[in-house]
């Protein structure tokens, strides 16, 4: 061997900084670096990278990119740069040039050391890595640094990831739609092929690295099997190169039918012997052309797809066939605990949706290859606005765990509202301690370094046991992202927050949302104290402001559960088997799962756990309605009645929604125009279809409960006049389904006209109004609306937005609004409404309300 290869690896240096021209394709989210090129910040311009991996290259391109401006040298050399240079490179690299560095604690795999070390009359930046996928992170953390102008003159950090696992999935179907995707259409494939250009597939990769991502399943997990076929697997290749110099492997969700349907066996039977023999070959070619390939996602027996239950097997017997074939390359799967009967008897009070996971997978704890990890949903139902923490977190002391979060808003407003979701995944989850052996926090169970639970194998296991393999345990996150081809990546361009944030937290999950809400923002839009003040003040409390406009209390989101899953309509959870009840009669309110009394499902908790929830008395309000089924007048911790609460807390969130508006017109100037407009849209959308939410859960539990609000705010609304109470022309009064997404119930369609119109006397006082339209923007047309106030027009608009539906309800309910029209007592107000295709211009109300 070559000795001077062997201790002095290749060592590359890029002088003067590239100046990459950074064109990009997409908005570049959080890696702007506006800024960092114009005010020096007293690091060198100089790099040498020791070893010549494609991460390492990236790394060194993206100081590059981030700090320079000038024209691109490169050379090789072998020794230390004369000049102040940064250094990248493994720690077993770098320890080469610097042999008296040696990092307090050794960094694992993924870790970095951030270090500033004087030599020779020289300073280095230090970048050393666990690994080279490492050193990428580590310049990723040192730039955060830089452009959040913390000082890096004096270095001396070390990071490791929370876990090993930090993946995410994306549900691109292979024609280029996306399940639960509201930003446009598939990245990765389009007309069932992988696509031509991956430009924006290298961008994304870029994205996921800076936040210490480093795998991504790009396929839905309602997998379609063709993607295991042969023609196949030369095209992911080309998905897996794109990943590749970001350190991001290569993954994908796959159906367990494929044996048979894809590879022409009878049977996909997991412990038919040729069924193990097709995956281990399957797995093998894949290997041959990813060597880096990170694994499987399955989803089985679960919302209709095929599963090992068709022959009598369970998961551990799926999950394994597979797992074994992809051990001998490294390669994990993840196994989804999301398995329940959607058509549950809906009159059975013992029925639960909640329990399903658990009673299905505890039984099978020890019983899985160490290779597989069981990937759960942060609660036991469906990434409602609020859940429980799955029990199961707790009850798998053998097996792998990952959680399964959602970046994607499909119950959360759909990027549409503004939801920022860290403080859910940490109040809900993260931080709840499950207290199974002592004090277990989801996010301690999620790191195998951190607790001591899990893998207490007993001899009889050691088939499975992490320290006979010599395997460390596995665990971590994975989160369903769905990033489109919409500039933005996921429509709203402060839903990124959400991105970045779970990136933040799987690395760390002990960073407080505080922190990430600052840290993204100054990435995002700067460092300017006014903007990230209110930034950060939209983000914080967006959750609980959209909790308190849908389901609080525990009562689930309420939206169209058989439907989109956007708008409200809230008895679509009740009456059929998909088990997402909430029970409320003209009684009471939500579902009882107490142990004495209920489902039981309380009883899936650790001792200690159970006596937070079982007693009605102790249960926290915020989840009472999961937990308990009480009457309406049941009084809460506050003294607040339940109605009361729902009453108060739909104003309250509607209330927060319209100051989000104001707070982002605070920044007008602040921020370029095209994300001042688009973030504007968006926000005033949602202040508008925050009142829809608002009305119809308020007048659904008004009529229902038939108790007055004690303000009597419910089904009195002066400043309305509805459309069917107007003086019409053409347009007829329809019944709106479901009753409570429109005032009144009612609104007037133009059917079978060129236009119709609706005019209306004001009687009020003279003065400045705030006139408000509200109408139906369906998918299937674009209507055009002119308001007139006597011959004056005040405006016109087109309903062309694409929200989720083809019928006037709460998915398309939306508003218009102008400020400052000047009326008079006796003015004529009159809309014209132009349908189009399949859309009636529907029009619900008119709210005409004083300006202050
Ligand atoms: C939800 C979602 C589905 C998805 C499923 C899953 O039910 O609506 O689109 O397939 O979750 O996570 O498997």
């Amino acid at each position: 061997m070559n000795l001077l290869s062997k201790f002095v690896p290749f060592f590359m240096v890029i002088t003067a900084l590239l100046g990459v021209s950074a064109a990009q394709s997409a908005d570049s989210a959080w890696l702007r670096y506006e800024g960092l090129k114009k005010s020096p910040t007293g690091t060198p311009n100089l790099i040498a990278i020791v070893g010549r991996s494609p991460a390492l290259f990236s790394a060194g391109q993206e100081l590059a990119r981030a700090l320079g401006t000038r024209p691109a040298q490169h050379g090789s050399t072998a020794s230390l740069p004369a000049k102040n240079a940064f250094f990248l490179g493994t720690l077993k690299d770098i320890r080469t040039y610097f042999p008296n560095l040696q990092p307090s604690h050794p960094l694992g795999p993924d870790g970095f050391w951030l270090k500033t070390a004087q030599q020779n009359g020289r300073k280095y930046w230090v970048i050393a890595g666990g690994s080279d996928r490492g050193v990428l992170y580590g310049t990723f953390a040192l730039l955060r640094k830089i452009a959040q102008k913390q000082g890096v003159s004096s270095l001396d950090e070390i990071e490791d990831p929370s876990a090993p696992i930090r993946w995410a999935s994306e549900w691109d179907n292979l024609d280029g739609s996306i399940e639960r995707g509201y930003a446009g259409k598939s990245i990765f494939f389009d007309g069932g092929k992988v696509r031509s250009d991956l430009t924006r597939v290298s961008e994304y990769a870029r994205l996921l690295a800076s936040i210490g991502i480093d795998a991504c399943s790009i396929n839905n997990v309602n997998a379609d099997p063709k993607i295991l076929g042969a023609d196949f697997i030369p095209q992911l290749a080309r998905v897996a190169a794109a990943f590749r110099p970001w350190g991001v492997r290569l993954a994908i969700s796959v159906d367990l039918s494929a044996p048979k349907s894809v590879g022409g066996l009878s049977t996909f039977d997991p412990l038919d012997p040729q069924v193990a023999a097709w995956w281990k070959k399957t797995v093998d070619g894949i290997y041959s052309r990813i060597p880096d390939f990170a694994g499987f996602v399955i989803k089985a027996d679960s919302e209709g797809r095929s599963g090992p239950s068709q022959y009598g097997r369970n998961a551990a017997d799926a999950a394994n066939v597979i797992a074994r074939a992809l051990k001998p390359h490294g390669g994990i799967m993840l196994y989804r605990a999301f398995v329940y009967n959607h058509h549950l008897d809906w009159n059975d009070p013992k029925a639960d949706r909640a329990r399903a996971a658990y009673d299905y997978f505890h039984p099978l704890d020890g019983k899985f290859e160490d290779n597989v990890v069981l990937q759960i949903k942060n609660g036991p139902i469906d990434f409602q606005v609020r859940e429980p923490a799955s029990p199961l977190f707790g009850a798998m002391k053998q097996t792998s765990e990952a959680i399964e979060l959602q970046v994607t808003q499909e119950y959360l407003g759909q990027q549409r509202h503004l939801v920022f979701l860290p403080p859910m995944w940490k109040e809900t989850t993260l931080e709840f301690d499950m207290h199974v052996d002592g004090v277990t926090r989801v996010k301690d169970i999620l790191s195998p370094g951190v607790s001591s639970f899990g893998f207490q194998v007993s001899s009889k296991n050691a088939r499975n046991s992490k320290l006979e393999t010599g395997n460390p345990r596995l665990g971590g996150y994975n989160a369903v992202v769905n990033v489109g081809l919409d500039q933005y990546w996921l429509g709203h361009p402060l839903a990124m927050a959400n991105l970045y944030g779970y990136g933040r937290l799987a690395w760390n999950p002990d960073l407080s949302s505080e922190q990430i809400a600052k840290e993204w923002t100054e990435l995002t839009f700067g460092t300017d104290p006014k903007v990230v003040d209110t930034i950060t003040r939209m983000l914080l409390p967006s959750w609980r402001m959209y909790e308190n406009y849908t389901g609080p209390l525990g009562l689930q989101t309420l939206t169209d559960i058989t439907g989109p899953h956007y708008g409200p309509n809230i008895e679509s959870s009740e009456n059929n088997g998909w088990g997402q009840w909430h029970r409320a009669d003209a009684k009471g309110v939500g579902m009882d799962r107490t142990i004495a009394t209920g489902t039981g499902f309380i009883g899936q908790y650790s001792p200690e756990v159970q006596k937070i929830y079982e007693p009605v008395e102790q249960c926290p309000d915020d989840l009472l309605l999961f937990m308990h089924h009480v009457p309406y007048t049941f009084a809460l911790h506050s003294g607040k009645t339940v109605i009361q609460y729902l009453y108060d807390s739909h104003y309250a969130g509607a209330e927060e929604a319209a100051t989000l508006v104001k707070e982002w017109k605070s920044l007008h100037g602040l921020i370029d125009d095209a994300r001042y407009t688009e973030v504007l849209k968006r926000q005033e959308y949602q202040a508008g279809h925050a009142i829809v939410w608002r009305d119809a859960v308020m007048n659904y539990f008004h009529r229902l409960s038939g108790i007055e609000d004690a303000q009597h705010r419910v089904g009195h609304d002066p400043d309305r006049i509805e459309a069917e109470a107007m003086q019409l022309s053409g347009y007829m009064p329809v019944d709106v389904t479901p009753w409570e997404t429109a005032s009144g119930g009612k609104a007037v369609a133009c059917n079978g006209q060129r236009s119709c119109s609706a005019s209306t006397q004001f009687q009020g006082q003279p003065g400045k109004y705030r006139l408000s339209v509200q109408y139906f923007d369906q998918n299937n047309g674009v209507s055009r609306f002119d308001l007139f106030e006597n011959d004056h027009e005040v405006g016109s608009w087109a309903a062309d937005d694409h929200l989720p539906s083809e019928k006037m309800n709460g998915h398309t309910s939306t508003r218009h609004t102008f400020d400052d029209v000047q009326l008079q007592p006796g003015d004529t107000l009159k809309i014209i409404g132009h349908p189009d295709g399949g859309e009636p211009a529907g029009l619900d109300y008119v709210e005409i309300v004083l300006e202050q």
